[in-house]
């Protein structure tokens, strides 16, 4: 992408990266992602974070064309993970004056993967503040939104808050930067939500922190790491509260079944069909054809999961199990859970989901349906109808 000017002072220098297929080789880009990095230009210039090196092939290039022969002083290192920093060596080949700006935590990670000099090494404590002309940066600590070292920069003059991975999201920048640029409800919302989901939910407690930290500052904009810049920044705010309060946005249901013969899938979708004749909304998925991602996604979105498996070799499916074990990294909180399965002789797979359960300390709703092969459809109808019967009691 060509730089693009965002106020008198700030600049865009970042990219789409549409080729990409797995964003930390685990988690489909179907619309690509953007690898935002910024330049604040003015009496004196600090980059804010850089950009991972495959897509930095005309990085250097557009850093120059706005610095215009000026040098760069600074390179503002909000977070290290090398989506936004592989390109830290790059700079400082181009810039070998600049000042490397980080808290204690940054330098002490930055050691293992980058040489610095020291003379080119500036740390700074939470709070601290660096004057570049009219543009005043001032730095917050922001541990564990989504690295310990993490934090984020505030332009004072322009009310600019670089937020780093907090308020990112997945999805190319299509037809601008800006979130007055798109329908964000119709694409980048569930966008924005898996990439919630699959990156930053584990850390949900640190990002309520760091919004109440955040929170006497006047936030006129935001300029995130990944997605869309904010310049309705109550919106963005409002949704990341939401998330990390572990709220759910609708009040529905989202069955996740393993099946290999289609037994366990019959008694997903009639479990599906029971609540959906009660008028609640329902999205079912078979983990083996729809990557835990968007499941992930769903289960942020909806109050209840169902999950249910086959047995497989003495335990739940490996796909289920898959999901599990996402599940339990992100530890989603507020849900109601239920479960179910079918098992040939020894009721392995819902025995593995209990046990899973129990380690990840759900609480189960309702009785566990659990049938032997392809169940009676008596069996079925009657324990499945006291699992919905209990959800919708929870539901209310
Ligand atoms: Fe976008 Fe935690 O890196």
């Amino acid at each position: 992408m060509k730089e693009i000017k965002i106020s008198d002072h700030i600049w865009f220098v970042g990219e789409n990266d549409r080729r990409k297929e797995l964003f930390e080789n685990n988690w489909p880009l179907p619309y690509g992602v953007s690898l935002n990095t910024y330049l604040v230009n003015d009496e004196k210039s600090a980059l804010i974070d850089t950009m991972e090196f495959g897509v930095a092939a005309n990085y250097i290039a557009k850093i120059r064309r706005v610095l215009n022969g000026k040098p760069l002083d600074y390179l503002v290192v909000n977070h290290l993970e090398p989506d936004h920093a592989s390109m830290i060596d790059g700079v400082l080949q181009a810039f070998p004056g600049v000042k490397v700006v980080g808290n204690m935590q940054t330098f002490k990670i930055l050691q293992h993967y980058y040489t610095i000099p020291e003379e080119n090494k500036l740390q700074i404590k939470d709070g601290d503040e660096i004057q570049l002309g009219e543009s005043v940066l001032q730095f917050f600590t922001a541990p564990w939104v989504h690295w310990p070292e993490t934090m984020v920069t505030y332009e004072k003059n322009t009310k600019t808050l670089f937020s780093c991975d907090a308020f990112g999201g997945f999805g190319a920048l299509d037809g601008g930067i800006y979130d007055t640029n798109v329908n964000f409800e119709a694409h980048y919302m569930s966008e924005m939500r898996r990439y919630y989901s699959n990156i930053v939910a584990k850390y949900s407690n640190m990002v309520q922190k760091a919004l109440a930290k955040l929170g006497g500052l006047d936030i006129a904009r935001i300029c995130p790491s990944h997605g869309l810049i904010w310049n309705n920044p109550a919106k963005v705010i409002a949704l990341y509260d939401k998330w990390s309060r572990q709220e759910a946005e609708t009040n529905g249901v989202v069955i996740a079944y393993a099946s290999m013969y289609g037994n366990t899938e019959q008694m997903a979708d009639h479990i599906g069909n029971l609540l959906g004749e009660k008028g609640i909304e329902v999205r079912t998925f078979d983990v083996s054809k729809t990557h835990v991602s968007y499941i992930l996604n769903e289960i942020w979105k909806y109050k209840a999961v169902v999950l249910g498996t086959c047995a497989y070799n003495t335990k739940m499916h490996p796909m289920m199990e898959h999901l599990c074990n996402e599940i339990g990294l992100n530890e989603p909180k507020n849900k109601i859970w239920s479960l179910f399965g079918s098992s040939t002789w020894n009721g392995a797979g819902v025995k593995d989901l209990k046990k899973f359960a129990e380690e990840a300390k759900l609480e189960i709703c309702g009785p566990i349906v659990e049938m032997t092969g392809g169940a009676s459809p008596e069996k079925i109808e009657r324990e499945a109808e006291e699992l919905v019967a209990a959800l919708i009691e929870k539901l209310k």
